[in-house]
């Protein structure tokens, strides 16, 4: 097939996307044009697919044209970026977003929403801050302890609480460089100590507004323009409860020792949270169930109902589906949980499923321990699903599944769902293997997923900082983790390029581009990671004076970036 066929193959799928689609929400449909995909929203684009404009025969020529130079891989310590791209860095943990509030530590989710919708070069930036290194955080050397927790001080747990959560941030573009908008009044922190609503009739643990978000890892964004900020790994912060065979439970301690000094219960944390831009209010929600989410990646069918895809990056943990019964509600609905190898969602509902009846006494203790419920109702376990986003052209769904060590999946795969009818709502869908990681297709880990305007779907990569570069694990050859993006047309179409190289022990997280599809906003979390002692760490970046690695957001700009979102084939 030459260039030109893939091209016009991938407008036939467009068309036919589009036409399962309409026959699924209007019932009808006038085929044989293109139609604009229905709102789309995802964890990694708020752009307008290049499907609404009109490709000429030039452009199609472009298209084929398109030179992508794949990087090697690299363990230095510096953010390296293929030729057509350059970066220039946004804001770095402890910059100053206001007289009161500091930029926080691990930013991993970016998300960016415009003040003005005609105007894609102002507006709010959300970060994720996932979890704390205690010491660059609160001076604190885990390894400096026999046994650390009965050295640890409330003043740094305290500073510890500060630094996760997330920001808003107002950020404005001038002369092609992104600034945050210093004391504007939208800067805000939310932090490990903000009061947060619970979206749910039922007290948790007598409470039905709770303190804090933690963990914060991937998230997504609303139809309704909210950002979705998902608790990860909670249970490191306030431990967790545990059940044994008679289902009694116990306390199990957690590595931060949090709540040594604030008692809060594990069940106010993991669960997806919900923040108003405006004016940083936010809301978890129970209905979307208990574990350690990931991410969250709505889809708004016609009649505004949502559907809500959001996994669990364990091993051996879940894939989720809610659908909403009521417009806009992720409170009114059903939880459903993957058995993808029947290609069937399975309810979690415990009016109508006896074995959650017998296990749990309501349905909110069934949303507290989503995991047990899942495998009592016979949920497929998988290698740690991790963020998902829907593709613009095809509507299939797409899951990185990061590894499963303990299954020999060193490098992961990324996952395919195909729901019936192209039906978001369906109960029944194909799963399949989109792309394997390892040596063959260059990369490992996938952790983060975007698609840009045209339909490329960019990856960036999780190895763990502890076996990266390292001979005697299998990532010795991956080198630092890195951006790829597998293009869509021309010569190198289904191809995984590396086109980023991240700093050492760092991962490159939380791309999102812009509305303009002219910038990719992309984290730099952990770099230096590894650090065993301040005064000599692994690593550098930003590469302050101090010497010290902090996280930073970047900007990715350049002439490659426009080309991939096709920005120089859009005809009047
Ligand atoms: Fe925080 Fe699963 O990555
Ligand atoms: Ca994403
Ligand atoms: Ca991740």
């Amino acid at each position: 097939m030459n260039n030109i066929e893939v091209v016009l193959n991938s407008i036939k799928d467009i068309v036919e996307y589009n036409r399962r689609k309409f026959i699924t929400f209007v019932g009808k449909a006038s085929l044989g044009t293109v139609l604009i995909p229905p709102f789309l929203v995802s964890c990694g684009s708020t752009t307008t697919p290049i499907t609404d404009k009109k490709l000429s025969k030039n452009t199609l020529e472009r298209l084929k044209n398109l030179r992508l130079e794949s990087m090697v891989a690299s363990d230095k310590d510096d953010l390296l970026l293929t030729n057509g791209l350059s970066y220039h860095t946004i804001i770095k943990w402890g910059d100053k977003i206001s007289d009161q509030d500091t930029f926080g530590f691990n930013n991993d989710f970016t998300c960016f929403i415009p003040l003005d919708e005609n105007n894609p070069k102002d507006g709010l930036l959300w970060v994720n801050h996932e979890y704390i290194n205690p010491l660059f955080v609160s001076d604190f050397n885990y390894r400096d302890y026999e046994n650390p927790q009965l050295h640890r001080t409330k003043e740094q747990v305290d500073q510890e609480m500060y630094n996760v959560g997330g920001s808003i941030v107002r950020i404005r573009e001038e002369n092609g460089q992104w600034k945050v908008v210093q004391n504007d009044p939208h800067n805000r922190r939310i932090t490990a100590k903000t009061p947060i609503q619970l979206n749910w009739d039922t007290p948790i643990k007598g409470k039905s507004t709770i303190i804090g978000t933690n963990s914060n890892c991937s998230g997504g964004i609303t139809p309704w323009k909210t950002f979705l900020t998902c608790e990860e790994n909670y249970d490191g912060f306030f431990g967790e409860t545990t059940y044994d065979a008679n289902n009694i439970p116990t306390h199990r301690p957690s590595s931060y020792g949090w709540e040594k000094f604030y008692s809060y219960p594990p069940e106010h944390y993991g669960w997806v949270v919900e923040v108003n831009p405006k004016d940083g209010t936010a809301q978890k929600h129970i209905a979307l169930g208990r574990f350690a989410h990931e991410c969250c990646t709505l889809y708004e069918l016609a009649d505004k109902r949502v559907v809500a895809y959001t996994g669990d990056d364990k091993n051996d943990e879940h894939l989720y589906k809610f659908i909403s019964s009521k417009p806009g509600s992720l409170k009114e609905g059903t939880l459903y949980v993957a058995d993808t190898e029947n290609g069937k969602w399975l309810p979690l509902d415990w009016e109508t499923q006896t074995v959650l009846k017998a296990k749990f006494k309501d349905q909110t203790e069934v949303l507290i321990r989503a995991r047990e419920a899942a495998k009592l109702v016979g949920a497929t376990a998988l290698n740690r699903p991790e963020d998902i986003e829907i593709d613009p052209i095809t509507g299939n769904i797409f899951i990185t599944l990061t590894n499963n060590k303990g299954k020999n999946d060193f490098h992961g795969s990324i996952l395919k769902i195909e729901e019936t009818d192209g039906a978001f709502d369906a109960l029944t869908f194909k799963a399949s293997t989109y792309k394997a990681g390892g040596e063959e297709n260059g990369f490992s880990c996938p952790d983060n997923l975007a698609f840009d305007m045209s339909g490329n779907l960019w990856i960036t990569s999780d190895m763990s900082g502890s076996a990266m570069n390292r001979a005697d694990e299998p990532y010795m050859s991956f080198k630092n983790n890195s951006l790829f993006v597998i293009p869509r047309y021309g010569k190198d179409a289904g191809k995984v390029i590396r086109v980023a190289s991240a700093p050492r022990d760092a991962e490159l997280t939380g791309p999102w581009f812009s509305p303009d599809g002219k910038t990719l906003f992309l984290s730099v979390q952990h770099p230096g990671e590894q650090t065993k002692d301040i005064r000599n760490p692994t690593s550098k970046f930003p590469f302050d004076k101090d010497g010290i690695p902090k996280p930073s957001v970047v900007a990715i700009t350049g002439d490659l970036i426009e080309k991939m979102n096709c920005l120089h084939q859009i005809e009047g």
